[in-house]
């Protein structure tokens, strides 16, 4: 994310708690109400924060459009998705809202140049990680307990794993089949497709891992003999495995660009992840 928008997402995040604190029930009971509105329902997350996102140029609200900006990449808007919705704006509103749009348009940019500095994000490093990773893992929990099928859950949780972590490029979900033991199918995923959609245990990373039940940190895959390609622009993967009752049947699989991104603070993270999906499974 770029710096602007990161310095207005803390100073947002540092008012709002403020405010919570400041104000009385009529104030708590609007922000949670704000926040019902927002989340998965028939209506998925990220088609909300698109229609928030209009309705916020719509009504010229500078702070408003950067806050749904900033939900909209979250939610794994592409810029594609993003002009149609302030296309809409543009009709509904006319051109006053032009001035608006410019600047919308710039921090779509801005965040997306910030994207290519991936691991580097200040958010993400030494002693900011836990705090980001705490705050990603309620998000998880969240839509764990929406309502919806666990398909479209699975699929929500690969998405906003891939488009908050710079260094997530493919997130997906390896399960054992009930009908071919010892075997992994590809199940929800965000990222390129593959052609791996289904393993054999014991063979590449994700094989051994469903073999070991035990997680895999790779952070250079040229060195490793039995590893299943994805794509040349792989550098690294980590496989975590969930089990129910101490037993195998699933796992997290994240693919990087980058090499040797995973820390302590991924491992952590991503183990409480997979915690919270096994329900899901
Ligand atoms: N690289 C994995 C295969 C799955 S893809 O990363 C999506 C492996 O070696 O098992």
């Amino acid at each position: 994310m770029g710096g602007n928008l990161d310095e207005f997402k803390r100073e947002r995040e540092r008012l709002q708690a403020q405010y919570q604190d400041f104000t009385g029930v009529s104030g708590k009971r609007f922000l949670s109400l704000d926040a019902a509105v927002y989340r998965e329902g028939v209506l998925p997350a990220k088609v909300k924060e698109l229609m928030g996102l209009t309705g916020s140029i719509v009504l010229r609200c500078d702070d408003c459009i950067n806050y749904h900006i900033v939900r909209c990449r979250e939610e794994g808007v592409t810029s594609e998705e993003f002009d149609e919705a302030v296309s809409i704006a543009l009709i509904v509103g006319g051109s006053i809202t032009i001035p608006h749009i410019r600047r919308a348009v710039d921090a779509w940019l801005e965040m997306d140049s910030g994207e290519e500095s991936g691991a580097n994000d200040p958010a993400l490093h030494s002693d900011n990680a836990p705090v980001f990773f705490d705050e990603l893992l309620k998000r998880v929990t969240e839509i764990v307990e929406n309502s919806g099928s666990a398909e479209a859950k699975l699929q929500a949780i690969c998405e906003i794993l891939r488009y908050s972590v710079p260094y997530y490029d493919w997130v997906g979900f390896y399960i054992e089949d009930s009908e071919n033991p010892r075997t992994l199918y590809l199940g929800p995923y965000a990222g390129e497709p593959t052609e791996h959609s289904v393993i054999p245990f014991g063979r590449g990373i994700c094989g051994r891992v469903a073999e070991s039940g035990e997680t895999l940190v790779i952070q250079d895959v040229t060195k490793e003999d039995n590893y299943l390609s994805c794509s040349v622009n792989v550098k690294s993967e980590i496989v975590l495995p969930i089990k129910r009752g101490g037993n195998f049947i699933a796992q997290l699989d994240i693919d990087s660009h980058a090499e040797s991104p995973f820390s302590e603070a991924d491992v952590e993270f991503l183990t409480k992840v997979c915690e919270a999906v096994e329900p899901l499974l």
